[in-house]
């Protein structure tokens, strides 16, 4: 007799609507490449909070709205798997940390973190400012500079400084390390990762040397242990107490480098264009800066807390323009949402062009509003995907918006910026992570009032 408690009948729900406009065997790729903005959009118009997609036969539920949102960062690492649809990440650093099984993640979560504490934040701000006045220091009293290559070359360097400490930071600047990140940076791509092209060759190459420079330094410092952000990390045991082996050390840094610049350098440039362009906010922030910071030459913990204008344009320029676009999982399970049926082996999906454009949650969403952060109360729940939630939130978030907002306010302090290229001809660079197409920015020197 069939026992019936154990015999899963199979859910009459239907799984969610396909988007129309997807052909044999490629699907929705070529759209999805080519304009991804609109495409996520016109899935949300169309259907709603759920939709499905197809890419390279791979079948995809796009949840869209802040309680699909919250599902999706609540069923993580449960129903929602990261370990395959991040493969591409994993193809450049190795399967560490959540780029590897859940078991390794909860093992190296605890390291991660202890790069975070309150101590740790404490040290880096003398970093971040110092670092940001040293860019600011090869500047002219006017001129011109390309802003995105600028904010790359300037949150590598606070990346470094941070967590390297300045002499391992010299020492891998100086044997090549941070221009390994351009392969890396250049070969970002979830569905093609795997095809024997030029780019990720070059990706793979740029791995082995990046480890080839590593491994030396781990050796020495295990021998001849010193007191420094790279040796801080390099003592910190897994969450069993064991010691990370080499391989993994080199990993980690490669890694933890990566996200600490890569993401962080796009949204810092949009910070500078947003405020360039929107001069009236601007002004505040300026009047904000120059209350609260007078002429000190570090930012510490007391301004941080009281230059929310500031903080507030970093954050809409997280909404408007967000580096990681689309967060994505793996259904291990069938799941049911939405009187949809999701079943295992499609991916989720979710898209900051959708969600964070919904004037429910948003008002006015296409306009550059930071006072919706300050004054109106939006964002507060899951309807911000910027730096992602639940257990895997951005373990760098902290990190991230306080450097932001440092560079943006010691360097409107000190300048009058305007944008030489138009506002209206900077474009999206789809082959990382969201940075502006180069800008020319030109700049003045302003009086000491
Ligand atoms: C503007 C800057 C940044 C943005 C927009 C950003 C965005 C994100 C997002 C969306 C996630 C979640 C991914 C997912 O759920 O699939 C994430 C995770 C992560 N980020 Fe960031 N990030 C930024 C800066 C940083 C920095 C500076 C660091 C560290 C140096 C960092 C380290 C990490 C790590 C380690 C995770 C994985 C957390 C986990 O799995 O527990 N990020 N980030």
């Amino acid at each position: 007799m069939l026992n019936t408690e154990t015999v899963s009948k199979p859910s009459p729900l239907p799984t969610p609507p396909m988007l129309s406009g997807g052909l044999p065997y490629i699907g929705h790729a070529i759209e999805f490449y080519r304009d991804p903005e609109n495409f996520f959009r016109r899935g949300y118009s169309k259907h709603g909070n759920v939709f499905g997609i197809k890419l390279l036969g791979q079948p995809m539920a796009i949840l869209v709205g802040p309680q699909e949102q919250s599902f999706f960062f609540k069923s993580t690492d449960k129903q929602l798997d990261m370990e395959k649809p991040y493969q591409f990440l994993a193809a450049m650093f190795g399967r560490i940390a959540f780029l590897g099984p859940h078991d390794t993640y909860m093992l190296q979560r605890p390291i991660l973190h202890s790069l975070f504490t309150r101590d740790q934040m404490s040290s880096y701000l003398p970093i971040m400012s110092r670092t940001v006045r040293q860019w600011m220091d090869t500047l002219d009293e006017s001129g011109e500079f390309e802003l995105t290559e600028a904010m790359t070359h300037l949150v590598k360097e606070v990346a470094g400084r941070c967590f390297l400490g300045d002499e391992v930071h010299e020492r891998l600047e100086a044997e090549g390390f941070w221009d390994q990140y351009d392969a890396l940076s250049a070969s970002l791509d979830p569905l093609l990762y795997n095809l024997p092209l030029p780019k990720f060759k070059r990706r793979d190459q740029a791995k082995q040397t990046m480890r080839a420079i590593l491994q030396p330094l781990i050796e020495e410092r295990r021998a001849n242990p010193k007191q420094d952000g790279f040796q801080y990390f390099l003592d910190q045991p897994d969450g069993a107490g064991v010691p990370l082996a080499d391989d993994i050390v080199a990993s980690f840094f490669s890694a933890l480098l990566f996200a600490g610049h890569e993401t962080t350098a796009g949204q810092s440039a949009w910070s500078v264009i947003h405020l360039i362009n929107n001069p009236g906010y601007l002004a505040s922030v300026r009047e904000e800066v120059t209350r609260v910071l007078g002429d000190s030459s570090e930012v510490n913990h007391v301004h941080m807390r009281e230059i929310q204008l500031t903080t507030a344009a970093v954050q809409e320029t997280g909404r408007l323009r967000p580096s990681a676009e689309t967060l994505i999982r793996e259904v291990k399970e069938d799941i049911e949402l939405d009187g949809y049926r999701i079943p295992a082996g499609w991916f989720a999906m979710t898209s900051t062009a959708a969600a964070h454009f919904i004037p429910d949650y948003f008002s006015d969403p296409y306009s550059y509003d930071p006072a919706r952060f300050t004054e109106k109360g939006e964002g507060r729940g899951f309807e911000l995907l910027t730096f992602g939630g639940g257990l895997h939130k951005c373990t760098g978030m902290n990190f991230a918006r306080t450097e932001m907002a440092i560079i943006v306010a010691l360097l409107f302090r000190e300048y009058d910026l305007e944008l030489v290229t138009p506002f209206d001809k900077i474009g999206v660079n789809r082959g990382g992570s969201s940075k502006p197409t180069p800008v020319i920015v030109s700049y003045k020197k302003r009086a000491n009032d």
